[in-house]
């Protein structure tokens, strides 16, 4: 197949890239590179032997975009691209509607102009909100986000569904993403973010190799096992794997679907900084402070839709995560740059 990815540069776009590669499909990456390096694309190649073809360019280009699928036979679309970071996204919303609404918006017009009707986004487990009982199952019903960042992904959920509802072609893929974590096997890519990183992994990591001081514990007072934070990791390449069956089963079936990619095991953050430190063998220091805003106390998913119908589990554990998160950040301290 020809795959359209956007975002192909980010962490997870990136990740997809390889798979798709290794799977013998053809890959065309748009990318603005606004939070994402040319340098991961380069090292895609390299692991795979192949060339991908990069554009550096916005999804809200509409002539740039009409451009690309003239240009190209594309028959598919996964859509990476957006920003992501939930306190930014309160300070400037603006931003995470354009990137993110928007962007859709522009590449859904030129995928039906160009008669391309087969397409899977990033959506996130944020969707759900508290959930009221766990796992969460797409069953669940969503609620009204805390953020914008949430509410962006929640709005273009719903776009997509008002879109498959009036034109029965498209075949659309709903990606809700519990907490990607790790990095490739072989340590040349992974996550790369900008400044201090807002997510656990990166955070902790950065602190293992002297860049970063301390973790603070976003509070120790939840009711959970310990009283800190439950999530679902999820390998990085397990995620990754998830979106080819994804587009392997909207080759036969129109509709819009909804799966959970999770393993459906919760971890705690100190259950992760402990096994982080067997798995680096060396120390993470951390101390406890308080709530973060908008955090939830738990969250893990019912991954068995997946496994149905798509044939697909996590297969990589925690152990397995941590280690190529470390390999990944040990080998390139400064990230891509
Ligand atoms: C966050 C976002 C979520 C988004 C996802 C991917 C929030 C509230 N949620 O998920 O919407 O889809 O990232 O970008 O921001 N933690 C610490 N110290 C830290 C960092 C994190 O204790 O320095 C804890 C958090 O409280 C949380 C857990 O680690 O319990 C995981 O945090 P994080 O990696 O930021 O993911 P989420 O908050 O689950």
């Amino acid at each position: 197949m020809n795959v359209l990815v956007t975002g192909g540069a980010g962490y997870i776009g990136s990740h997809t890239v390889l798979e798709l590669l290794e799977g013998g499909h053809q890959v065309v990456v748009l990318d603005n590179l606004s939070n994402s390096c040319l340098q991961a694309v380069r090292r895609v190649e390299q692991l795979a032997g192949r060339k991908v073809r990069f554009v550096e360019g916005d999804v809200r280009d509409a002539a740039l975009l009409a451009q690309l699928f003239a240009a190209e036979p594309i028959d598919a679309v996964l859509h990476f691209a957006g920003l992501k970071a939930v306190g930014e996204s309160l300070d400037n919303p603006l931003e995470y509607y354009s990137n993110n609404v928007a962007g859709t918006l522009t590449l859904c017009q030129t995928m039906a102009a160009a008669g391309v009707f087969r397409l899977v986004f990033s959506s996130s487990a944020t969707v759900y909100g508290e959930p009221a009982s766990m796992p969460v199952s797409e069953a669940c019903p969503t609620v009204e986000p805390t953020n914008p960042y949430g509410r962006s992904k929640l709005v273009v959920e719903h776009l997509l569904q008002d879109l498959q509802r009036s034109d029965p072609r498209w075949a659309i893929g709903l990606l809700r993403y519990f907490n990607p974590i790790g990095a490739h096997a072989s340590g040349l890519i992974g996550e790369d973010p900008l400044g201090v990183p807002n997510n656990l992994l990166p955070y902790v990591c950065q602190v293992a190799i002297g860049k970063l001081e301390c973790l603070w514990v976003h509070g120790n007072d939840y009711p959970t096992v310990d009283g800190t934070c439950v999530r679902d990791y999820i390998h990085v390449v397990d995620l990754a794997t998830g979106h080819l069956r994804a587009l392997e089963f909207l080759c036969g079936q129109p509709g819009c679907h909804i799966w959970n990619l999770g393993t459906g095991q919760g971890h705690s953050v100190l259950e992760v900084v402990r096994a982080f430190e067997q798995a680096a063998g060396c120390a993470a220091q951390y101390q406890i402070g308080p709530r973060r805003a908008g955090d939830i106390a738990a969250s893990w998913a019912d991954p068995n839709k997946a496994l149905r119908e798509l044939g697909w589990k996590a297969e990589r554990g925690l152990g397995q995560m941590l280690v190529d998160a470390w390999r990944w950040q040990n080998q390139n301290p400064q990230g891509y740059r």
